[in-house]
């Protein structure tokens, strides 16, 4: 392997190569530059968007020193517990690729791809390439795609998951499935296309530059040519959730999206680590749900602003739930108006969805924004590619049951894409992802 981002040496036993370009901190400049890109393209699109724009340009300049952009930084993939891109502070793109197996797979052939996989996501997190760029015999084809050449880590996390169909009869890993999982099944509000519908493997590849996310997943595609094919993937924007330190961002409804989420060892250790399960292999893992969710955007860019706030049950700008002025505030869905009405609506998608009406049980979002360009009519074709982690994909179950029957949110949004897979835990070096399901007798 050689290196080709321009890293100093890592822990992951990969020479180095000239120091790296200086990271970018300044979020105002990356936020600045891509709310001028979608801005345009909104008032392009559908002939206004000011107040909007207003509304995103002064969030950006009150934006807290804490959440920046810091390209150089970059997580280890080997011996971390848990993958990364799961617990990780939400960087601000993904590449989500699910793969297909070819009919010639083996158990071996897996095998073997697992532990490229294992190896690449090791190389590309410290910023490097996985082969020459520019091999010095002329003609053989480069090792490396080259795209990502001079660009920092990025902070990029690979996060690889195993679909249910692994375990059918082709592969003798039958016995080793945990019972928790299975293909999702249809669930109220299903509107699933096929095309973009299970998956025997995804790559979630998230990190603060997008070329770096695509390069990542491109080179993991390219590695992986004789046993894998691409099914279906997702370019993600504007990350919809936060960590620790970050601003809460936006969905493209323009509500802030991810202000009520899993943050806590306590809450990490309760609702996504998987803990003494029935498969050792999966200790320390979890589940990954996916679901590509088209929003009606121009349907709900005529609704008032009242009436969305209704929907959601959180007022739009400050974020803070109905029944109260803050962002953070606890909402009260026992608080009524003076007409003796409940000032959070039953049916909104809070309440539907927050763990007090639902038996204290959360799930970790990490979800991203996503566009399709325009549709065949002409519309917006974009959304919400929503992913969570849990350690019960019931809970997924539950909670989208719930919201599919009920949640007002229904007459704007469509869930079109959909998928499971289990998240194996982290590698330790000299190891690969998910060993320990194919030694397992
Ligand atoms: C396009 C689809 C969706 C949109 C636009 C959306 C938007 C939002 C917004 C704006 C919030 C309030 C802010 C926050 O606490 O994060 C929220 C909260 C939440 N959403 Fe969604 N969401 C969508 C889909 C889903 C789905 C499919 C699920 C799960 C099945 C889900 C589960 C939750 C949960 C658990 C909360 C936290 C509720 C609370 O504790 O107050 N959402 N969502």
């Amino acid at each position: 392997m050689t290196t080709g981002h321009g890293q100093t040496p890592t822990d992951d036993g990969v020479p180095g190569g000239a120091a790296a370009p200086p990271g970018v901190s300044r979020r105002g400049m990356l936020s600045g530059a891509l709310l001028a890109g979608l801005g345009g393209a909104v008032v392009g699109a559908a002939g206004g968007g000011s107040a909007a724009w207003a509304m995103a340009t002064s969030d950006a300049a009150t934006v807290d020193d804490t959440d920046t952009v810091d390209l150089d930084r970059s997580y280890p993939y080997y011996g971390t517990g848990h993958q990364g891109g799961i617990e990780t502070q939400p960087q601000r793109h993904t590449v989500f690729m699910t793969f297909t197996l070819a009919d010639t797979a083996t158990k071996s052939s897996l095998q073997t791809l697992l532990a490229r996989w294992s190896a690449a996501a090791a190389v590309l997190q410290q910023g490097n390439s996985v082969g020459a760029v520019q091999p010095s015999n002329g003609v053989a084809p480069p090792g490396d795609t080259g795209e990502a050449a001079g660009l920092s880590p990025a902070s990029l996390t690979v996060t690889i998951g195993l679909g249910p169909t692994l375990f059918d009869d082709r592969f003798g890993l039958a016995p080793h499935k945990p019972a928790a999982f299975s293909a999702l099944p249809t669930l109220n509000g299903d509107t699933l296309d096929p095309k973009f519908t299970g998956g025997d493997l995804s790559v979630q590849a998230c990190a603060d530059d997008p070329q770096v996310c695509y390069h990542a997943v491109r080179n993991l595609a390219r590695l992986g040519r004789s046993v894998v094919t691409p099914f279906w993937a997702v370019l993600g924007f504007g990350r919809a959730s936060a960590g620790p330190g970050q601003q809460t961002p936006r969905n493209l409804l323009g509500f802030k999206d991810g202000t009520r989420n899993i943050q806590t060892d306590q809450q990490y250790s309760e609702f996504v680590w998987v803990q003494n399960g029935d498969q050792p292999w999966m200790e320390g893992g979890t589940y990954q749900v996916v679901r590509k969710i088209r929003m009606l955007l121009e349907t709900w860019d005529t609704d008032r602003v009242g009436n969305q706030q209704q929907i959601i049950g959180r007022h739009k700008e400050e974020g803070s739930p109905l029944s109260g002025a803050h962002e953070m505030d606890t909402p009260n869905f026992a608080a009524k108006t003076s007409t003796g009405d409940p000032v959070i609506d039953p049916v909104s998608h809070v309440a539907l969805a927050a763990r007090e009406n639902n038996g204290g049980m959360m799930i970790r979002r990490r979800s991203y924004n996503y566009t399709d360009g325009l549709d065949a009519n002409g519309e917006l074709n974009a959304g919400l590619l929503f992913i969570a982690y849990q350690n019960d994909p019931q809970h997924f179950v539950q909670l989208q049951n719930r919201l599919g029957a009920h949640d007002l949110l229904n007459e704007y949004i469509r869930h079109v894409g959909s998928a499971i897979f289990a998240v194996p835990p982290a590698p330790e070096k000299g190891h690969y992802l998910a060993q320990q399901l194919f030694t397992a007798s």
